[in-house]
């Protein structure tokens, strides 16, 4: 794990190896799916490693003792349609209980700009740690507009999690929300002139849901 100010970069072997059939055009939706999964479990696992913990006492089969739990940090999963619905279950796997919102947003295909169509939060969105999730960082415009839609609905504490950042989108995402963590599993090179990351995966949302 590489962290660079609130950037953090997973360079794990079994993530980056897993990062590499992603990107391949031979794989299929099928394998997409459950790549995205693994990957996602493997980020989240890291990216809660500064939970807080309490102790508590229990009794094992044996005697007393003292334990640690999770000191009740509750969570949201909160995924840019439509590609990160694809990261939602690597992180319930992990966190089942985990209440899951969705920001709907499509961006322009000439301007770039995102455009969002929905946004369904957590009830007390302020008193829960959201993780927003999109397989893709490219311009940085979806992740800077559905950050703003869900601090004005009151969330606080934000982490934002995607597979493949680019320096574009990074830099913008500081920028407007120096605030918020930004987890990635790769920072590729640049975008081309049409906004896909170079070399990328592709589009994301055609690749999970077979729609290209
Ligand atoms: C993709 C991706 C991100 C966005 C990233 O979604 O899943 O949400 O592009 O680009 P940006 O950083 O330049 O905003 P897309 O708009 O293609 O919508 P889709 O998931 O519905 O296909
Ligand atoms: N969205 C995608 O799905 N892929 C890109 O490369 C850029 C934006």
């Amino acid at each position: 794990m590489i962290r660079m100010s609130n950037v953090i970069v997973f360079d794990h072997p079994l993530i980056q190896h897993k990062i590499s059939i992603l990107r391949d055009v031979q794989t299929s939706s099928n394998q997409f799916r459950a790549l995205l999964t693994e990957i996602t479990m493997l980020m989240c696992y890291e990216s809660m490693r500064d939970l807080p913990l309490e102790e508590v006492e229990i009794t094992t089969p044996i005697c007393k003792t003292k334990t640690n739990v999770l000191a009740g940090t509750k969570l949201a999963v909160i995924p840019i349609l439509r590609a990160g619905l694809g990261m939602v279950n690597g992180v319930l796997n992990l966190v089942p209980s985990a209440r899951v919102g969705h920001i709907g947003m499509y961006r322009d295909e000439e301007t770039l700009e995102p455009h969002p169509y929905y946004c369904k939060l957590p009830a007390n969105i302020g008193k829960r740690l959201a993780i927003v999730v999109d397989p893709m960082l490219a311009t940085g415009g979806s992740a800077i507009d559905a950050i703003n839609q869900i601090k004005e609905l009151g969330g606080q504490k934000i982490k934002f999690m995607c597979l493949i950042a680019a320096p574009e989108g990074i830099q913008a995402l500081e920028k407007a929300h120096p605030d918020v963590d930004i987890y990635c599993a790769h920072v590729d090179e640049r975008l081309n002139e049409q906004g896909y990351i170079i070399p990328g995966l592709g589009d994301a949302g055609d690749r999970i849901f077979g729609t290209k």
